[in-house]
């Protein structure tokens, strides 16, 4: 039986402790929350701000972003990382133009039903722009929930989501659904943190399950076996002066739609790759540090391999490269790890003796 006291105390925090001033908060504008809450899907609010502000400076409207090209909304995402989220909210745009008149919808199921907004995010959408009596259920709510009622199980499996989901329906508050929704994001990003958890600072301690079994480090029930399979693979640098080869990803798999290197297999010939994919013949130089970058599913291993171009021959029609200025390159849409790369290394110099190449998510 959930505590009735649940939502009061979470909303009682909020207009005390919790987060007021940031930029998608004081609005009702659809539009500017739906942008909001995609951008923060498994993204950190102060990785998303500047990100946020530039996009809505670009395209301060649902009508404005509709008519972009998709290469202009992914540049502004660029760094981002989960880009299918910028080619969903552009697509979406597009729908909200041709069936809802440029409108943004205002029911729950018109909301859910554009591509790339689940559950939670049609909840948050409702609740903040709306004042819908939804209820969200993100990561970190499902951390909340799960410590403070104890409920055990990996969330990701359906049986224990559902127990939440039915939880956090059970919990909503009559008034002040707002308060109580940005209350439980505040909560789940500032105190309770998957690995140190504030839990004196917690409105939530004097009814929590978990603190009261000293179980808040073992929930949620980490995911069963965590280790992600490996792949390997080589990214091209071809140099021609200060040019550089890059090439559109296809839509699909990772880095999907934007500019990225040619990708080769680890342990091909690099130069006969290059001389067969696109007839420039070329010079190996040594190659660079690997480094390694996790994605949802997999994590990957890649050699950066630079090659000198000894002439700039006409590329294939049709194989999707272009030449870039390095510097033009740099203000492309390129997945965070070329950009990395690009910005410490030019024509097979390295900038810096050991260019750190974090292994951020994406
Ligand atoms: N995470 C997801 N949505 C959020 C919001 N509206 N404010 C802060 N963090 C969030």
């Amino acid at each position: 039986m959930p505590d009735p006291s649940f939502a009061q105390r979470v909303i009682a925090w909020q207009r005390s402790y919790g987060r007021h001033d940031l930029p998608w908060q004081g609005t009702r504008d659809p539009y500017a929350i739906w942008v909001s809450e995609i951008m923060l899907q498994q993204t950190q609010v102060t990785t998303v701000i500047p990100y946020y502000q530039r996009f809505m400076a670009r395209f301060p409207d649902i009508v404005s972003l509709a008519g972009a090209q998709e290469d202009a909304v992914l540049a502004l995402w660029s760094g981002l990382g989960y880009y299918a989220r910028a080619r969903n909210l552009h697509a979406a745009a597009q729908a909200v133009v041709a069936t809802h008149g440029g409108r943004f919808p205002q029911t729950f199921d018109a909301i859910l039903a554009l591509p790339g907004i689940g559950r939670s995010t049609a909840a948050a959408i409702a609740v903040f722009a709306f004042g819908q009596r939804r209820a969200i259920l993100d990561g970190n709510v499902k951390r909340i929930l799960a410590r403070c009622f104890g409920v055990s199980g990996w969330p990701g499996l359906p049986a224990v989501e559902k127990q939440l989901w039915s939880l956090a329906e059970s919990l909503l508050p009559d008034s002040g659904i707002e308060a109580y929704t940005q209350g439980l994001m505040d909560l789940g990003a500032t105190i309770c943190t998957r690995n140190r958890p504030a839990c004196e600072a917690c409105p939530l301690q004097p009814i929590c399950h978990a603190d009261r079994h000293r179980l808040t480090i073992s929930l949620p029930t980490p995911r069963p076996d965590k280790t992600l399979p490996q792949k390997h693979t080589m990214l091209l640098l071809l140099w021609h002066g200060s040019e550089i080869l890059l090439e559109k990803r296809p839509v699909h798999g990772i880095w999907g739609g934007l500019w990225s290197l040619p990708e080769a297999e680890r342990g091909v010939d690099a130069r006969q790759f290059v001389r067969r994919r696109f007839g420039l013949e070329t010079e190996l130089l040594p190659a660079l540090p690997r480094f390694s970058h996790t994605f949802t599913h997999f994590r990957l291993h890649i050699l950066p391999q630079p090659l000198r171009v000894s002439a700039k021959a006409t590329l294939p029609p049709g194989c999707g490269a272009l030449w870039l200025e390095r510097a033009e390159a740099l203000g492309a849409a390129l997945p965070a790890p070329v950009r990395k790369l690009l910005a410490t290394h030019d024509e097979g110099v390295s900038r810096s003796q050991t260019p750190a190449l974090p292994g951020s998510r994406t």
